[in-house]
């Protein structure tokens, strides 16, 4: 079986398990899952969580590979719910991407809908006013009115920025786009170490912009190499030289994807950080599939050496995947099954939406299927 039929199989297999997932969650906006069940981050406390866009992207490309009305009508479902976040002000942050880009973002690039245009513009909106001017950088989290979380970015923030290009695009108005290069300028300065690999936080003065600090974040600690940061920078950079042509951020790809393949363990089970020690076994299955569609997405754009060899890594995070960590019974809900939300976290191991999605979009890209939706 060549690599093209392999993929097909993976991607019907998905389509067999996801329609009857979708059946039976129709109404949950699920983050993680307790003994295989979807948990719900549809209700007021959770609906602001990061998360709760993946659900809905997962469900329009599958929708958009196999037509099954039945996607559809769930994600749609999803992204009305969502409106209770987009009018609250505190939960809206910088990662309105994640949320409105694979929701509302996701169904006006299929279907049209201006209802879900409007969604995902206001979302672009209140994400471009999150730009620190001194800094250069779009402010992470929020806080309670304090400004302690003022002077904070993260790399994740690299994943939001589709949202401000395609805002662009679509209202021809390049003030969207001058503040996702903005933020990309400066985020190839602070965040991108020399040796390639990547910071999660960068802590600057929020009235000065001056940069003062690097906490280790979700990694193993300051200095070291969390691999979900590194995947986000990879695949980030990659699409904001998709969405500019700017050559100054393919060639930060290009240095984090040489990182990144120099450390890739040769078992193809991705660590929570590159750094962590050999006897600690926690896994984190999202960096593995969210590296393996940077790598996808990088292959295209780089030397022909680099590239077969980001497709090779790409395509074999994915088998040992399928293979080794992803959970295909249908009466289970959740795909992947080894994730971790963070290095310090008490809880290691469970399935995360967003493992679920990338994998998804990995797989669905290799057989040509996919939505580009970023
Ligand atoms: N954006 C937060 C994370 O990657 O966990």
């Amino acid at each position: 079986m060549d690599e093209r039929q392999w993929a097909e199989r993976l991607a019907s297999r998905i389509h067999e398990k996801e329609l009857a997932v979708a059946q039976r969650n129709a109404e949950r906006i699920p983050y993680t899952a307790v003994d295989g069940v979807f948990d719900d981050r549809s209700g007021a406390q959770d609906i602001c969580w990061w998360t709760n866009g993946f659900w809905a992207g997962q469900l329009w490309q599958l929708y958009h590979a196999f037509g099954e009305p039945r996607y559809r009508a769930v994600a749609e479902g999803i992204e009305e719910k969502l409106d209770q976040n987009l009018m609250n002000h505190m939960g809206m942050d910088h990662d309105s991407g994640f949320k409105w880009l694979l929701s509302a973002g996701a169904n006006y690039r299929l279907t049209g809908s201006e209802r879900a245009k409007n969604r995902a513009l206001l979302a672009a909106d209140n994400l471009a006013g999150r730009l620190n001017l001194k800094a250069g950088l779009i402010r992470a989290w929020n806080d309670p009115g304090t400004g302690e979380n003022a002077g904070l970015a993260i790399i994740d923030c690299m994943m939001n920025l589709p949202l401000l290009y395609w805002a662009s695009e679509v209202t021809r108005d390049p003030r969207y786009a001058q503040i996702a290069v903005c933020h990309a300028d400066s985020a190839a300065r602070a965040f991108i170490r020399p040796d390639g690999s990547v910071r999660h936080i960068v802590v600057f003065d929020p009235d000065t912009g001056a940069v003062t600090g690097e906490p280790g974040g979700q990694g193993m600690g300051p200095g070291s190499s969390w691999t979900r940061g590194q995947s986000w920078a990879l695949y980030g950079f990659t699409l904001s030289h998709r969405h500019t042509g700017r050559a100054a951020y393919l060639s930060v790809a290009e240095r984090v994807a040489d990182r990144i393949l120099a450390r890739l363990p040769d078992s193809g089970l991705m660590p929570v950080d590159y750094d962590q020690s050999p006897d600690c076994t926690w896994e984190d299955d999202t960096a593995a599939a969210i590296t393996a569609c940077g790598l996808l997405e990088l292959a295209p754009r780089t030397d022909e050496a680099r590239a077969a060899a980001c497709r090779a890594a790409a395509v074999k995070l994915l088998r040992v995947l399928a293979e080794q960590r992803c959970l295909w019974d249908s009466a289970v809900d959740p795909l992947l099954s080894r994730c971790s939300a963070a290095y310090h976290d008490s809880v290691h191991d469970f399935p995360i939406i967003y493992g679920d999605y990338y994998f998804t979009e990995a797989v669905l890209r290799l057989c040509g299927k996919e939505a580009f939706l970023w």
